[in-house]
């Protein structure tokens, strides 16, 4: 394979975009070019989703399985009935109330779509991203923007334009640097393909925000049991993705506990010759007696500790940790996600302190 050189990184806030560069960035897109770019949620790795070359170079660049279809983005909702066969009322409500936002929805696709944009599916996944350097991209670029995490498949995805080159600096055309994102976490997938709505991958917005949006609501059941008898629906999710090199082990139970049995186990592997990783909340961080304690963000602001999370899991993968100890964090309204997250990272290795305490 051709060496490709170093992907062109252009900097730029919201409020102070450079448009001549996003204007050139979409006209790679438009030539089938690929382009990394920030969104509140991660930065994506964009590609023309109405080109199915652009799409295998997508699967490619990220060494992604091919039966793993990418998320559709759009800035314009007049252009979702271009690209899908229908919408139910239900997500026409959803739509009104969280896009432009981190929800990405599901429905039987148009054929204008390539097979090689959904995986072979006749399903497509889209998504109104609400970053403002995002939706101009999109714009420049034709509408409709296929973009999975901007990570190598199976790192954790990338928070930052740093995050990006480190994966993918060598493969792509160019980064378009925003800054680190707001949110931290991918999209919630709702899936409109059933009767009722289903949850395929839990986000900021949380279960309890779209059951009030649409009464009922159901969580793939691949998603709440530990083992791998159901599949997630999302052929993403069944993955051990968002993984960093290391062992990792998640420790629940009451704070005290926690750090106790965390300082515990610490302490057994440091003696074993093995190098120690910590996730501690802001609150508990002072608390570890051994081993690299890194912290992932504040119990009082959830959000901080999404935002953070992937960043940690990089950090950790850089230090050469050998085992990470991570606290557990069922927070309020991310918990879900947050956990879902950090249990795939840990390959679903989660202990009670009690056990650990005897
Ligand atoms: O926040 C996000 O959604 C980010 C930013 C860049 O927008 N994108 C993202 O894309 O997370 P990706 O490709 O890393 O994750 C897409 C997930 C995968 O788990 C995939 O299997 C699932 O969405 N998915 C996509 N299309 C689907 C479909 N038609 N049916 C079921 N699952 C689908
Ligand atoms: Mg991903």
């Amino acid at each position: 394979m051709a060496v490709k050189n170093k992907a062109q990184r252009i900097v730029m806030t919201e409020t102070d975009m450079n448009p001549e560069a996003l204007k050139k960035a979409g006209n790679v897109l438009r030539n089938g070019g690929l382009v990394a770019f920030p969104t509140e949620t991660v930065y994506g790795l964009g590609g023309n989703a109405l080109d199915p070359e652009a799409s295998k170079k997508i699967y490619a660049a990220k060494g992604r399985p091919s039966d793993n279809p990418l998320i559709v983005h759009i800035a314009d909702i007049s252009k979702l009935s271009v690209i899908v066969r229908e919408v139910p009322e239900k997500a026409k409500v959803l739509a009104e109330r969280f896009w432009p936002g981190p929800l990405t929805m599901i429905f039987p696709k148009s054929v204008i779509v390539p097979k090689e944009t959904t995986g072979g599916l006749d399903s497509v996944a889209v998504r109104y991203p609400s970053d403002r350097i995002a939706q101009v991209l999109i714009k420049e670029a034709g509408g409709y923007v296929a973009a999975p995490s901007a990570n190598t498949s199976g790192r954790p995805s990338p928070t930052t334009a740093d995050h990006v080159e480190e994966d993918l600096g060598e493969t792509i055309d160019m980064i378009i640097d925003g800054g680190p994102v707001g949110i931290g976490l991918e999209s919630t997938i709702v899936d409109f393909t059933e009767e009722i709505p289903v949850v395929l991958r839990p986000g900021y917005i949380s279960l309890e925000m779209l059951k009030e949006v649409l009464g009922e609501v159901r969580m793939d059941p691949g998603l709440l049991i530990t083992d791998a008898k159901i599949r997630p629906k999302a052929p993403g999710m069944k993955y051990r993705h968002y993984a960093p090199k290391a062992e990792m082990i998640i420790v629940e139970g009451n704070q005290m506990e926690v750090v106790q049995a965390m300082n515990r186990l610490s302490e057994e592997y440091r003696k074993s010759g093995r190098l120690v990783g910590i996730i501690a909340a802001e609150e508990t961080k002072m608390s570890y007696h051994s081993g690299i304690v890194k912290c992932i963000g504040s119990r009082r602001n959830e959000e901080t500790i999404a935002q953070h999370l992937y960043e940690v899991l990089r950090e950790f993968d850089k230090c050469e940790a050998d085992i990470i100890l991570s606290e557990a964090f069922y927070t309020p309204q991310m918990g879900q996600a947050i956990m879902n997250r950090l249990l795939k990272a840990a390959g679903h290795k989660i202990i009670k302190a009690q056990e650990v305490l005897g």
